[in-house]
């Protein structure tokens, strides 16, 4: 089944980040990466009944094993991309955490305060090379902020993204130069806790 790409959440400039860099983002980084996943997924589906392919499979090199690899970083791609875009285009003008919700109280019963999360967050933003993620971690029921280099390293299995950051340059160079830590002060104005926040309740319910 081709997936399709999904279009932006927001209809809205956003605080810093320039309609210029979202559209790059958007609609050919990120559209790129689905036209790969496709890509990807027909030749996979192909190589099911390639003999040739599945009998010359190896880990070093190999034509299955490009594909395998390559599925990974696109669907990463995608879905990450997509959870990024998802809780953009919040209110700037609203304190930190307005509309958050039950996420947001979760998130201070386990960090204390909004604040104290959003500066451990922002600091891993510093201390990686792609992307920052509040999960809901299924496999101990717990809120967690994993980091990763890039989108084929660093995710863990059975975790659900409710906030995703972006850190790759292509995200913020052109409006930013090479100042990501004020990228990153603008993420947390652009964000609509409101989009976390469904998607928490939705596994919040989902528990019950
Ligand atoms: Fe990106």
């Amino acid at each position: 089944m081709e997936y399709k790409a999904k279009p932006l959440p927001f209809n809205k400039e956003l605080t810093g980040i320039s309609k210029k860099t979202v559209e790059i983002h958007h609609d050919k980084l990120y559209a790129g990466y689905v036209a790969k996943l496709n890509e990807v997924n027909a030749k996979l589906e192909a190589a099911r009944d390639n003999e040739e392919m599945k009998a010359a499979a190896n880990q070093t090199y190999s034509d299955l094993r490009a594909l395998r690899m390559g599925e990974i970083f696109a669907a990463n791609g995608v879905y990450l991309h997509e959870a990024y875009f998802n809780c953009l285009g919040g209110d700037p003008s609203a304190p930190l955490g307005t509309g958050g919700g039950k996420l947001a109280d979760a998130i201070a019963a386990k960090w204390g305060t909004v604040e104290k999360f959003t500066s451990i967050f922002s600091a891993a933003g510093m201390s990686v090379r792609g992307w920052v993620v509040l999960a809901y971690d299924a496999n101990v029921n717990e809120l967690k902020i994993y980091g990763a280099d890039s989108h084929d390293q660093g995710g863990v299995w059975g975790c659900i993204p409710l906030i995703v950051l972006d850190v790759y340059e292509h995200a913020y160079f052109i409006d930013y130069g090479s100042d990501r830590k004020k990228y990153i002060v603008d993420f947390w104005k652009n964000l609509d806790w409101s989009a976390a926040d469904a998607i928490y309740e939705k596994i919040m319910k989902l528990n019950s």
